[in-house]
């Protein structure tokens, strides 16, 4: 099948769907590749490049439309575009559904069927194709940026000859994907970075990197589906808007992110917030598309209030940063088209089974495919409890867990007793040399057991690292044997080296990649 990807044609859009690396990724899954000229100019990506990756230029759009089975786009296709359209084709791009329903409907009555990007659902398996949480990273972390341009500070302290410079003090409003990013950004910028989360299961992140969660005292959990927040009620937001009314006369910079998908943006920071602010200090509003969390923003504008606020209202965050934002969207799709391809022969299979394949498809073969029905997995860092799947009361979940205890109390018991009474079998025949190993080996496998059998299966690559100095006792021993004048010892030893050594280069590879990701390059 052939993958095209024409230009972009949104006013200021300089984002392309397909890169010189991920087209050769493309190539490596069978498909051959076309991209309309120019269309990565704007990210940096000359025709030049594209060549050189064996993607073919064409010179037109329509062209392009023509040739392609595939065709990979950042943003919905336009009016232009929709001439182009012929059953059978499958777009990928940016769609937003749930506020096109016109187009979705002209969509699926041309029988093209469309997957849309930012409808792929936040679980585990599906965060290489989330197009969603790339973009925000960007913008979370070019807010900084921005903020950093148009506020007159330093966002680090310093004490020089000429006097002392208090560090910045920054905000953030939401630390979802795109807060978690701007959290970080400030704080590797020196700033003293406070932020606040109506979901109280990202208070842990939000203070691993450094920050200081806000806490509210008020008895509300704002987790909602899919990783996402659900509305919270009017007294929370007034408790809120109350802590955010202490903060505001310290603060310089504030960065909003809060959202709840498919609901204009909550006001979180009102015109009273602004008036209560110091003059040069900054609001960025990262969500002005949805309506913005201050009511003063202006979308696509920079604002400077009459008490000499800047408010950034930008929508194009990610745009502003089209060499990285294009990387990072290009591998989205590319791990999209990977998923669509399972024999790798170049040719796309939509599977309705697949629960991102079926959560981002939003037209099907002539037929309205969404909403999707959702997704059987749960959600990223959103703990689920018995107490969440069953609707089961809390003191019902504390005498399940305790008759649970009693109940492996007992087997354990049971187990013991089993393994006395065996014990005892064998040392009535068993000479007294072999008894004195047997009981210890028996005693090592059940102490190895307990110890490695109810660690989490996520920890079980750091435990492996460790057990590296169990291998070399484990070698030592064999070594001793190793010369024995029996062949099965020796061939018993031989093998429980070579074993034991898998085991500690594995050891050391594992904890070497584990650092590296702590490091920076
Ligand atoms: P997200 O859903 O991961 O994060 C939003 C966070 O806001 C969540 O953690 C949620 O719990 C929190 N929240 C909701 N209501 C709240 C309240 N009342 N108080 C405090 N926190 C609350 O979304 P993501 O991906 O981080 O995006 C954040 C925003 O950035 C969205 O509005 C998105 O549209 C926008 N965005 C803007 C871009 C631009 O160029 N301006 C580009 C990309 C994203």
């Amino acid at each position: 099948m052939i993958i095209g990807a024409p230009r972009e044609l949104q006013v200021g859009e300089k984002r392309v769907a397909m890169t010189p690396n991920s087209a050769f990724q493309l190539q490596k899954l069978g498909f051959e590749c076309m991209i309309e000229t120019g269309a990565g100019n704007g990210a940096g990506f000359p025709d030049t490049s594209y060549k050189e990756a064996g993607v073919k230029i064409v010179k037109t759009a329509s062209s392009l439309w023509k040739q392609s089975d595939i065709i990979i786009k950042v943003q919905a296709i336009s009016k232009i575009e929709e001439t182009y359209l012929k059953k059978g084709k499958t777009i990928i791009s940016f769609f937003w559904p749930a506020q096109n329903q016109e187009l979705l409907e002209r969509i699926v009555s041309s029988g093209v069927n469309q997957i849309a990007m930012d409808m792929v659902p936040r679980i585990s398996r599906a965060q290489k194709m989330d197009a969603l949480s790339s973009m925000a990273n960007i913008a979370g972390y070019r807010a900084v940026m921005e903020a950093g341009n148009h506020f007159g500070r330093f966002f680090t302290g310093q004490i020089t000859a000429a006097g002392k410079m208090p560090p910045a003090k920054v905000l953030v409003i939401g630390a979802g994907v795109a807060g978690l990013a701007a959290i970080g950004a400030a704080q590797s910028l020196g700033a003293i970075v406070r932020s606040f989360d109506v979901r109280p299961e990202v208070a842990e992140q939000i203070e691993s990197m450094g920050a200081e969660f806000l806490l509210l005292e008020f008895d509300e959990d704002g987790s909602g589906e899919g990783g996402y927040a659900k509305p919270a009620s009017p007294e929370f937001i007034e408790k809120e808007m109350a802590l955010f009314r202490d903060q505001a006369p310290e603060i310089d910079i504030v960065i909003t992110t809060a959202l709840i998908p498919g609901r204009p943006a909550p006001k979180l920071w009102p015109k009273e917030m602004v008036d209560l602010m110091k003059p040069g200090s900054v609001i960025v509003d990262l969500a002005a598309e949805q309506g913005g969390n201050c009511n003063l923003t202006k979308a696509n504008k920079v604002i400077t209030t009459d008490n000499g606020i800047k408010i950034i209202g930008y929508t194009d965050f990610p745009s502003r940063m089209s060499a990285q934002s294009s990387t990072l969207y290009s591998t989205n799709i590319r791990h999209m088209l990977d998923d669509l391809t399972p024999k790798n022969d170049g040719k796309i299979k939509i599977n309705l089974k697949d629960d991102v394949i079926r959560g981002a498809l939003v037209s099907y073969n002539g037929t309205l495919t969404f909403p999707p029905p959702a997704p059987k997995v749960s959600a990223i860092g959103k703990p689920t409890t018995a107490s969440e799947n069953t609707g089961i009361s809390k003191e019902e979940k504390a005498l399940i867990e305790q008759a649970a205890i009693r109940k492996s109390g007992q087997q354990q018991l049971g187990l013991l007793a089993a393994g006395g009474l065996f014990m005892l079998i064998v040392g009535n025949y068993a000479p007294a040399s072999f008894m004195q190993h047997f009981i210890v080996f028996a005693l090592a496998c059940f102490v190895g057991f307990q110890v490695i059998w109810n660690v989490s299966h996520a920890l079980h690559t750091p435990l492996m690292a460790v057990t590296n100095a169990i291998s070399g006792i484990i070698i030592l021993g064999a070594l001793l044997q190793v010369g024995s004048n029996s062949f099965v010892v020796t061939l018993l030893a031989s093998i429980s080296v070579f074993i034991a050594t898998i085991n500690i280069v594995g050891g050391f590879l594992v904890t070497k990649r584990m650092l590296a990701m702590f490091q920076k390059s």
